[in-house]
């Protein structure tokens, strides 16, 4: 009995001396998390990222249960200063990386992410990151998540992100982002293109004809300097749900427009549409949101469907709109 308390309290004994013994954290991801702690200065958002202790069992990271390699960093509404560290790199097994809501996230996203051919979640979002939207993206066949909203990106969209197969979600909304939209957004390579956000953004000219190729769900284009025709990204055999293309420079007649029955929300507020509200509209029953106001309608709103569920703020502002919820004719 004696004999087996002491085998007892020594195995107890030495399971309390060799901590490392029992953990799972993998000793180079370890190091490089230390790295990343340091190289954001130390934040105390990171405070138990402690040498001492399993990194499995860290705040912000997950580790994956069969290989216990770090595959999950995700900060989330912190007070750190700095840059994305280029250590972030050198997490192979990483599928989700996310930095979002950060008080003060400077410098440009690193190149080094670039190697993380596991990733499938991206969120870089509410920081003050600038540079470009890099195109090694791209690269990362895996992604089906890339959102780097509300951010203060520059310069154009990367044509190559439409080679991404699996990418369910676009978000590029609320940079300073300019040029075109790519005409390769009209050939998305998965079976089903992403839903696309490029709202709050500098992009100009006329959005290419590609894209009516594409069987989009929810699009928003809005606040950008968008012109011309878009009457090719309607259709009765579309998908479309949701539809933002508010505060654009769209010019076109959309009297003859015709839409899915799926339709739920159309924005066009503020742009230059020109005919009379489509009579199409009055067969959708989803249609929730809607609002042409701002532009050059003109006639007697068609009667039916919930047209006349909305009030005079969706329709007013037009050259000659009449009928309700507007005035009489
Ligand atoms: C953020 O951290 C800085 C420096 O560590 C500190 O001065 C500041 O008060 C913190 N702000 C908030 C909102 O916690
Ligand atoms: C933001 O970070 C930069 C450099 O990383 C630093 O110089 C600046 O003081 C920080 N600003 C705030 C408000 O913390
Ligand atoms: C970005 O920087 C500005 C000015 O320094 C600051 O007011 C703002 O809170 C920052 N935003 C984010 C999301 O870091
Ligand atoms: C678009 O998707 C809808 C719903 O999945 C489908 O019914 C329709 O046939 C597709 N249209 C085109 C043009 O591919
Ligand atoms: C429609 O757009 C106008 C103009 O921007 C805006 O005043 C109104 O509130 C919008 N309606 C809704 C329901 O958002």
């Amino acid at each position: 009995m004696n004999y087996l308390f002491s085998i007892t309290f020594l195995v107890y004994f030495l399971s309390l001396s060799f901590p490392s013994n029992s953990e799972r954290c993998n000793p180079q991801d370890k190091k490089v998390l230390l790295k990343i702690k340091q190289d954001l200065n130390n934040p105390y958002h990171l405070a138990s990222w402690n040498p001492d202790t399993d990194c499995c069992d860290w705040y912000v990271v997950d580790c994956d249960p069969k290989t216990n390699r770090i595959n999950a960093l995700t900060v989330f509404q912190a007070n750190i200063s700095g840059q994305i560290p280029a250590a972030v790199g050198d997490l192979p097994y990483l599928e989700n990386l996310v930095f979002r809501h950060i008080t003060n996230i400077t410098g440009q996203i690193p190149s080094a992410i670039g190697k993380l051919s596991r990733l499938t979640l991206v969120r870089i979002s509410y920081t003050n990151i600038t540079g470009p939207v890099p195109s090694f993206f791209s690269k990362l066949k895996a992604l089906t998540y890339l959102d780097l909203s509300f951010n203060q990106l520059s310069g154009s969209i990367p044509p190559s992100l439409s080679l991404l197969p699996n990418l369910q979600a676009l978000h590029l909304d609320r940079n300073r982002l300019t040029g075109m939209i790519p005409e390769s957004f009209g050939a998305f390579a998965g079976s089903s293109p992403p839903d696309l956000y490029l709202s709050h953004n500098q992009l100009t000219g006329s959005v290419p004809k590609s894209l009516g190729n594409m069987n989009f769900t929810r699009i928003d284009l809005s606040r950008n300097q968008l012109q011309g025709d878009i009457s090719f990204l309607f259709g009765k055999t579309k998908a479309l749900e949701n539809a933002d293309f508010s505060r654009n420079l769209f010019e076109f007649d959309i009297t003859k427009l015709e839409f899915p029955e799926s339709l739920i929300a159309l924005d066009w507020n503020h742009n230059k549409l020109q005919g009379n509200v489509p009579v199409a509209l009055t067969t959708l029953g989803n249609l929730q949101q809607f609002n042409v106001s701002y532009n050059r309608l003109c006639g007697q709103i068609p009667v039916g469907g919930n047209l006349q569920s909305f009030t005079y703020a969706e329709y007013f502002h037009n050259r000659c709109l009449c009928g309700a919820p507007l005035p009489a004719c």
